[in-house]
């Protein structure tokens, strides 16, 4: 039986790799799972009560395009929260089975097959989320890897690649607020990033699921910074997603938003192969997108555990403390080694850096930006975090530059 190769050399999946390196080792202490970033506060108190009244949808094929209810609320959200001018419902907006499957189809949708006669590149944060680097193989394109590294902000700086990589480049893969770092894109970043994509012609996907998730300014989106300038209007498509605005990751809701070009090649695709989301979901999701109470509830106690982290990590020379998002991106010397150490000595299970890293492209300048960190999710309850924070600094103080 023959299986494609496109596939057969991605490294294993970050977790099941996680497990190869913990489970053969007891845990030191009592289990802490700090390694997944699954949002666990509470999610609004009216969804159940709105599932039932919309449970007859159930018997319906749901509208892959979104129902109109759907992308109505999706369109003021994104008018509302971003500044925008004008989002139409009609044209500007698809909902989505979650980011991570539109974070997928769009590449497929969206990738030409050559760019100037030659195999198209996709461009990609490093560290990144792995979905970017699959879905480019997927659509035939290289995916080259630049280094998000600390001095510049934990942001890539694309303008540094190659020109004969820019050349062929199709699409920039950019997330901001990022996973893993918290880094905020500013307003003059996505500007410049937008420039060279104009320059270059490539599409910028700004995946943003984590854009609510912030201390006190909210991060600039990328639809609010191409407003001001004046590009192709197809240039932007943006990703955003319930999962973390409001603690409803498995109802699987997201939606894209851009060109109504763009638009239109994803729901073509879709129509074809595409995961509808079910039709009482999609009418929940409509609410969802509506009720801002909860998400500023939301963010109140992501804050919270943003000054438990400073409080109890500050000192430490591995600590950055993040802008957005409900990560921790500490510095070990041996990520892996830190992990195993934290399990071993504390049963606090955190994440490797270098499982959602990847070798730096050789042309800029190799290595992997991801080896001497590791992630630390902070979705626990504030007591489980301020246990994990502390046996972090406590078992892994010295490694991480306590005293200096
Ligand atoms: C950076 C990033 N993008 C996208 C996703 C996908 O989220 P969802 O499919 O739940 O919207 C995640 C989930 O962890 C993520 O961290």
């Amino acid at each position: 039986m023959q299986y494609p190769t496109r596939f057969s050399n991605l490294p294993e999946y970050a977790f099941p790799r996680l497990r190869a390196l913990l489970d053969p080792h007891p845990a030191g202490g009592e289990v802490l799972h700090m390694s997944i970033g699954e949002p666990k506060h509470k999610f609004p108190d009216f969804v159940p009560e709105l599932l039932l009244r919309y449970a007859d949808g159930f018997n319906k094929y749901p509208p892959n395009d979104g129902a109109p209810e759907l992308r109505a609320a999706i369109a003021t959200w994104l008018e509302n929260r971003f500044d925008l001018k004008s989002v139409d419902p009609d044209k500007n907006v698809v909902n989505l089975n979650g980011t991570r499957e539109g974070l997928f189809n769009a590449a497929l949708a969206l990738c030409p097959e050559e760019k100037n006669g030659q195999k198209p590149v996709v461009l990609l944060p490093n560290p990144f989320y792995q979905c970017y680097m699959v879905a480019a193989i997927q659509a035939g394109a290289e995916p080259v890897f630049v280094p998000a590294p600390e001095d510049n902000g934990f942001l890539p700086d694309f303008a540094s690649v190659p020109k004969d990589l820019l050349e062929r480049t199709a699409i920039v893969y950019m997330c901001s607020p990022s996973n893993p770092q918290g880094a905020v894109a500013s307003k003059a970043y996505w500007q410049e990033l937008i420039a060279l994509g104009e320059t270059y012609d490539f599409r910028v996907f700004a995946d943003e699921c984590y854009s609510e998730i912030y201390r006190d300014t909210p991060p600039t989106g990328a639809l609010t910074a191409a407003q001001d300038m004046d590009v192709d209007p197809e240039r932007v498509v943006v990703f955003h997603s319930l999962s973390k605005r409001s603690n409803l990751p498995g109802l699987r809701s997201g939606f894209a938003a851009g060109g109504a070009n763009s638009i239109a090649a994803m729901k073509q695709l879709r129509n074809y192969t595409g995961a509808p989301v079910p039709l009482p979901i999609q009418m929940v999701s409509a609410a969802v997108w509506a009720d801002e109470a909860h998400v500023v509830k939301n963010r109140e106690m992501y804050q919270r555990k943003f000054d438990i982290s400073d409080r109890i990590l500050g000192n430490l020379q591995g600590y950055t403390s993040p802008q957005a998002g409900f990560f921790l991106w500490l510095k070990a010397g041996d990520g892996e080694a830190a992990a195993l150490k934290l399990w071993k000595e504390a049963g606090v299970r955190v994440l490797p850096g270098e499982y959602l890293s990847r070798p730096n492209d050789p042309r800029l300048g190799g290595g992997n930006p991801g080896a001497e960190y590791f992630r630390v999710a902070l979705v626990a309850n504030e007591q489980e975090i301020e246990r994990g924070l502390y046996a972090i600094r406590d078992t892994l103080g010295d490694q991480m530059g306590a005293g200096t």
